[in-house]
């Protein structure tokens, strides 16, 4: 039987946090071998946010370089550049016409960003669903692996593709989320009831993948927990320590019961202390890797090239038929 596909972008926006890595790049790396897999790093929807010039493309180059160093293989995985595939600026625009302002003011992420961006509110934020749908339908993925937070952006793909679908007879594949167990949503430290996020403006609520050793240990051992003093799994009275059985959990490929088997008889100090070791253990030879990588240039000029060739011959086949399909001239 053929494998099936899947299709995942990350936003370069730089400074990518433990929550990056254990939601999904530690996941992408895990589907590799078992899915057909293209993997694009989103330049295009960062755009949606001002920032300079030359700090765009040093993120760009970043997140390649962790992806990379975490284990995406380009000899597995097709591996690109978004803005390298024109497909997925011509795919955006011919979905805005089957699109409607309605489902676009409903969705949650554009609602947060124009509150948090007052001043920014372009057509680029509104429409960015549009962007990412067609992003996802270019390469007829079965399975979108996302976070909990991108689950409204694939029920308005596949109402997109439905649409579409109907009116022109099968062309697209109906996505579906593939939202992956524990490591799906990694909390703040000292907020666990929100996200562990770049742009926390709390001390020691995030990890970053740039962070040492030291402040790793420091970040955990300051991580809010409760007064029950048990190892035990329950988010709605204990988030702090979930969230890190759940990183722990990710790390080491067990479950959370396993989890609290393993510390059934521990205190939260030696707990944490476990869990500083293991978020230490993957993020030093992550640090390493990358350092190597990101000084090759060539190496990392050469997989994007010839990624961005792969998924173009794809890309373009369905946007081919998509302006057929719609009446174009071709
Ligand atoms: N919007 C996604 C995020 O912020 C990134 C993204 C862009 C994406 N295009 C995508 C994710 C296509 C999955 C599929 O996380």
């Amino acid at each position: 039987m053929e494998k099936k596909s899947i299709f995942s972008a990350i936003q370069a926006t730089g400074k990518l946090t433990l929550g990056n890595y254990l939601g999904a790049i530690h996941n992408w790396v895990k589907l590799q071998d078992e899915f057909a897999c293209t993997y694009a790093i989103a330049d295009l929807h960062t755009l949606t946010v001002r920032n300079n010039p030359e700090t765009i493309r040093q993120n760009i180059m970043d997140l390649l370089a962790v992806l990379l160093a975490a284990g995406v293989d380009p000899n597995k995985a097709t591996i690109f550049i978004q803005s390298h595939v024109a497909a997925h600026s011509q795919m955006a625009w011919v979905l805005n016409c089957y699109t409607y302002m309605g489902e676009l003011s409903r969705m949650t992420q554009f609602k947060d960003k124009s509150a948090k961006h007052a001043d920014n509110i372009n057509a680029g934020l509104f429409t960015y669903p549009v962007l990412m749908a067609g992003d996802i339908l270019l390469y007829k993925a079965d399975l979108v692996p996302v976070g909990e937070d991108q689950r409204q952006h694939i029920e308005i793909t596949r109402d997109i593709a439905e649409r579409f679908n109907k009116l022109y007879g099968e062309t697209f594949v109906i996505p579906e989320p593939y939202i992956l167990g524990v490591g799906a949503r990694v909390m703040g430290l000292q907020n666990p009831t929100s996200k562990m996020s770049k742009s926390s403006t709390i001390p020691n609520d995030s990890i970053y993948l740039t962070d040492t050793k030291d402040e790793i240990v420091k970040k955990i051992k300051k991580a809010v927990t409760d007064s029950e003093g048990i190892v035990r799994y329950d988010v709605e009275n204990k988030p702090g320590i979930s969230n890190l059985i759940s990183i722990y959990g990710a790390i080491q490929n067990k479950t959370k019961e396993e989890v609290e088997k393993e510390f059934e008889n521990a205190n939260y100090g030696s707990f944490k202390n476990a869990v500083a070791e293991a978020v230490v253990g993957v993020i030093e030879p992550l640090q390493q890797k990358y350092q190597e990588i990101i000084k090759d240039t060539t190496y990392m000029e050469k997989v994007y090239r010839e990624g961005a060739k792969k998924a173009e011959v794809i890309a373009n086949e369905t946007m081919r038929e998509v302006y057929e399909k719609i009446g174009l001239v071709l």
